[in-house]
């Protein structure tokens, strides 16, 4: 689990300090499954969620009670910290070259699966990542992978039998990173940093793969978990290839 006494000072926006494992205002595009699911398990812990929609959905109710609030897309990317993409892969180039100016300075987590226009199939990949594409329009932010690998339910309730589900995070490393592994966290997935942004070249199609899954009709919801050893116990259980090292 990530600790907060681990973790830098990231300064976001217009100068404010964040400290992962302290309260963010998070900016959500986008409220169906996936970002009303993250909205809330975020705002169980300690964060502040408003959503950016479509101005023709925008209501003075909130998406369901307990004081999320709906904002214009700019609105919501204005008042934040942070930025969370939760929107269809073909809407996502779009929203981000009109708001790459606002976006200047903010953590930007992009959620998306970069499919074609039916969901058969990943729409580029594996010399560029949609997120690289995202980073190339709005030079001015941090863009991040995560929250891609999971389903939606996972992602309300990622605590299984097995262990916590694994989310990887790709994306440049730092104090922003850190408060990135921190929300992954308190979302309640093992949080795994897979390395520089590149790395969304493999975590996309990884999310493709829990698409291909559910499709072949894999039943309940399921996600990924992590098994790992201490080193302690490979050696252990494989006593000759220690022994095999030492002899060199
Ligand atoms: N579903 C999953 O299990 C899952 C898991 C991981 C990642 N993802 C990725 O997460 C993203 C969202 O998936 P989802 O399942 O949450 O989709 P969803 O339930 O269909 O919700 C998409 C949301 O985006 C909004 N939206 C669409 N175009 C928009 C635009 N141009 N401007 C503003 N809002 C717009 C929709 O609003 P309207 O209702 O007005 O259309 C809706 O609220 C996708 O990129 C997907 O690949 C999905």
């Amino acid at each position: 689990m990530l600790k907060a006494t681990a973790i830098g000072t990231a300064e976001v926006g217009t100068g404010r300090l964040i400290k992962a494992g302290h309260e963010m205002r998070i900016a959500i595009i986008g409220a169906g499954r996936v970002g009303k699911s993250l909205g809330a398990a975020l705002r169980a812990t300690r964060h502040r969620i408003v959503y950016g929609v479509r101005s023709d959905e925008l209501s003075a109710r909130p998406v369901h009670g307990g004081g999320e609030d709906m904002e214009t897309i700019g609105g919501a990317i204005a008042g934040s910290d942070a930025v969370i993409l939760a929107i269809p892969w073909t809407s996502t180039e779009a929203i981000v070259c009109e708001h790459a100016r606002a976006l200047t300075g903010k953590i930007v987590i992009d959620a998306t699966n970069p499919l074609n226009a039916t969901s058969s199939r990943l729409a580029l990949g594996f010399d560029s990542s949609g997120v690289e594409i995202l980073q190339s329009h709005a030079q001015g932010a941090t863009f991040f992978k995560t929250f891609n690998a999971a389903g939606a339910d996972a992602i309300a309730q990622p605590s299984y039998p097995q262990g916590r589900a694994v989310m990887f995070v790709a994306g440049p490393a730092g104090p922003q990173k850190q408060a990135v592994l921190g929300l992954v966290d308190d979302v309640g997935f093992e949080a795994v940093d897979a390395g520089e942004l590149r790395a969304a070249r493999l975590l996309e199609p990884l999310g493709m793969l829990c698409l291909e899954l559910a499709a072949q009709g894999r039943k309940g919801d399921f996600a990924f978990v992590l098994a790992s050893r201490e080193p302690a116990e490979v050696e252990a259980e494989h006593p000759c290839a220690v022994v095999a090292l030492g002899a060199g």
